[in-house]
């Protein structure tokens, strides 16, 4: 789905960019998304934190498994 109709800048493309720990100042500056009318910042602000929120469970979640040497899965809710 677009989120930045200005600048045709998808949810996928902000999910994806923030996970990787991307900051919202970043995105606007890498993607330029609500930088013009603004009208979708609310929309990618939300998208953002999502995101960025999931991001850094998947994160903690392979860190234990490295640390631990444990061996399992990956869930959305983190390490089993
Ligand atoms: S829709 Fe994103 S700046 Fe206009």
């Amino acid at each position: 789905m677009i989120v930045c109709v200005c600048h045709q800048v998808s949810d996928r493309t902000i999910a994806q960019r923030s996970r990787e720990g991307v900051s919202f100042d970043e995105l606007q500056f890498e993607l330029r998304v609500a930088t013009q009318c603004g009208r979708c910042e609310d929309c990618a602000r939300q998208v953002h934190a999502e995101a960025a929120c999931a991001g850094g469970r998947a994160a903690s979640a392979v860190l234990y498994l490295h640390k631990s040497g444990a061996t399992g899965h990956l869930t959305p809710q983190g390490a089993i």
